[in-house]
């Protein structure tokens, strides 16, 4: 496995790999979700690239981004035995070398849900996934589902742009208890790791929207939004604990709602 911290070695790196490549973008600290696509991309395509990068600009909350959590040495171990060719670290400043004075900006569904309630956030995704679409060329990029709105965004995003990439979903992977798989449940107190299920639990009842946030704001959850649609159920809301504030994302299919945002 080629690990390219630099640009300049990532095209010469780039320039080598033929056939087909089927690229995850990460911001690393992986876990068995991530596993899931690269197992995927590995079994889809000639050559899997994985890319580890904590893009600042998507980070509304600084406290957020300096709590990212960070497990290097276990991810390139965990890329490594699942078959990955290459390993992509980028640095800010040749990721930003124009200083984000060039953005994605879309102006209608990532000023929902999410995007309600992280200014910009939908904005910093789209800029660091086209860059890195254009630096890495694959056929097919893998996106997870627990991340849907992103994954909506990001594939609408390569439409209307004319990237020619396949954006490919894959399912939630979630613990027994039903959480989804996620990088911020590293940072959850044990009474908070408890509580955390209620939301995928809640998610999936036939309780609607305003009483699955009452259920969960009385649960002692800080509701951001429970809202259905594009086919789906989604919720957002974060566990205060140990002087962290720790926000959980989850959406489900729900019947008969339409797939486009
Ligand atoms: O889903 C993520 O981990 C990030 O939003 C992504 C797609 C790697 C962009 O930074």
């Amino acid at each position: 496995m080629r690990i390219s911290k630099r640009l300049e070695d990532w095209r010469q790196l780039r320039a080598e790999l033929t056939g087909s490549l089927g690229f995850v973008p990460t911001m690393g600290a992986l876990h068995q979700g991530h596993a899931a696509l690269i197992r995927r991309s590995v079994a889809e395509n000639d050559h899997s690239v994985l890319s580890i990068y904590v893009n600042p600009t998507q980070f509304d909350d600084p406290g957020d981004l300096a709590r990212y959590p960070c497990t290097l040495e276990q991810d390139l171990e965990l890329a490594r035995s699942l078959g990955v060719s290459a390993v992509l670290l980028p640095r800010y400043d040749e990721l930003y070398a124009d200083g984000f004075r060039y953005q994605v900006t879309e102006n209608r569904f990532s000023r929902e849900l999410c995007g309600a309630h992280r200014a910009g956030h939908f904005t910093g995704v789209l800029t660091v996934v086209l860059k890195l679409l254009n630096l890495v060329r694959p056929r097919r990029a893998y996106f997870g589902e627990k991340d849907y709105q992103q994954y909506l965004l990001v594939r609408d995003m390569c439409a209307a742009l004319f990237i020619d990439v396949e954006i490919v979903p894959c399912e939630t992977v979630r613990e027994v208890d039903g959480l989804a798989m996620s990088s911020r449940n590293a940072l959850l107190d044990a009474r908070g790791r408890a509580l955390a299920p209620l939301l995928h639990r809640l998610l999936t009842s036939d309780l609607d929207d305003a009483e699955v946030a009452a259920r969960l704001a009385a649960a002692g959850f800080a509701v951001d939004y429970v809202e259905s649609r594009a086919g789906r159920r989604f919720g957002a809301a974060a566990i205060e604990g140990g002087g962290r504030r720790v926000r959980l994302i989850d959406n489900v299919a729900r019947a008969g709602g339409e797939s486009s945002a």
